[in-house]
């Protein structure tokens, strides 16, 4: 047995900044960024913390499942880096709600959310746990370098929330990583001030060579369907829904183009949010689920790539309680 999705929930920054007004600091352009990528425009924390969307969106995902906090068996958070290094913002979220359930926080980069699904999978499969609630929020604002097009162009900020339950809903799950620590990298030796260390500090940015991770991104997209598909003795046809990690539209429809799914098959919002790392599968389900995009029974299959390098794919059927 293992668990199916009881609710989901959502919280984004205010702020909308869109392409034409990255350009009144940057040498870019909206023709550049939306026929390279598909992003349009993505949200950025102002005043907003992180643990403050990361526990808006999991209040939204428990009323949607109709589960109290004290309920929670669980807790699992994706995210590449919380507002404090410690306490856990799986720990913020778990004070909020009023939960005393074991809280962690997961960093597998762009798969988190799937990396917590399959956490979640094995806790209620060894029956440690019957409610699970998995939290992704990424700041990713703050951790970029904003003088650097090439990056910061990418990325927004935002948070999403699931409530899983025990039942029969998870048909398969792959997890890999493709181990490359150089591709996609990101240092944290901000406020190091060691009299012991002098070794000379990289800057707290993220750095990418965008072709390498591109040709990662649409080889292990493609690997993880088919293995998923495989697992579940099912083909990549007879999904209902893709829902697929928005880093890149052009990555998405590469990756996808071999199985010649039909467009309305592939669920996307890269053009409103742009790649908010292990939060955008989370917001892109729950956008679609609250729209009532979703019937009982349909086939969902989640994919995703990012740091690490990381990847994965993990299938549901809807409503399977
Ligand atoms: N505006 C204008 N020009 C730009 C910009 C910009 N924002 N950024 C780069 N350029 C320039 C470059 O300097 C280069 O100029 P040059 O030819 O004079 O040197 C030119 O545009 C072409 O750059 P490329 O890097 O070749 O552009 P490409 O078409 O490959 O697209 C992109 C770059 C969008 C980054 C692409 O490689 C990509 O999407 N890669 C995958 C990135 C990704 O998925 N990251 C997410 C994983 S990480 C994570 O999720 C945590």
């Amino acid at each position: 047995m293992s668990f199916y999705i009881a609710g989901t929930g959502s919280a984004l920054p205010g702020k909308v900044v869109s392409n034409e007004d990255l350009t009144a600091f940057l040498d870019t352009s909206d023709e550049w960024i939306y026929t390279r990528t598909g992003i349009r425009r993505r949200r950025v924390l102002t005043d907003e913390t992180l643990n403050g969307l990361a526990v808006l969106s999991a209040q939204r995902a428990l009323e949607d499942a109709g589960v109290q906090g004290k309920d929670v068996d669980l807790i699992l958070c994706a995210t590449m880096r919380g507002d404090t290094v410690t306490p856990s913002l799986a720990c913020a979220v778990a004070e909020a709600i009023g939960s005393r359930a074991p809280a962690l926080d997961v960093n597998a980069a762009c798969v988190g959310v799937l990396y917590c699904m399959e956490i979640a999978d094995s806790f209620i499969a060894a029956g440690k746990a019957e409610t699970v609630l998995i939290v992704s929020a990424e700041a990713m604002s703050k951790l970029l370098d904003w003088t650097d097009r090439s990056t910061c162009v990418l990325f927004g900020d935002g948070s999403g929330a699931l409530v899983l339950k025990k039942g029969a809903g998870r048909l398969a799950g792959v997890l890999s990583t493709d181990p490359d620590t150089h591709v996609i990298r990101m240092p944290n030796y901000e406020g190091l001030n060691s009299p012991y260390n002098q070794s000379a500090r990289e800057p707290l940015s993220m750095h990418m060579d965008g072709g390498e991770v591109y040709k990662f991104a649409v080889n292990a997209m493609g690997r993880n369907i088919e293995e998923v598909c495989r697992l579940a003795g099912i083909a990549p046809a007879e999904v209902d829904w893709y829902l697929p990690h928005q880093a890149n539209i052009r990555i998405i429809d590469a990756s996808l183009r071999k199985f010649r799914i039909r467009k309305e098959k592939v669920l996307t919002n890269i053009a409103e949010y742009g790649n908010m790392s292990a939060t955008s599968v989370s917001v892109l389900l729950d956008e679609y689920a609250r729209r009532g995009t979703f019937k009982k029974g349909d086939r969902l299959l989640f994919v995703a790539f990012g740091a690490g390098l990381t990847s994965g794919a993990v299938l549901v059927e809807w409503g399977r309680g």
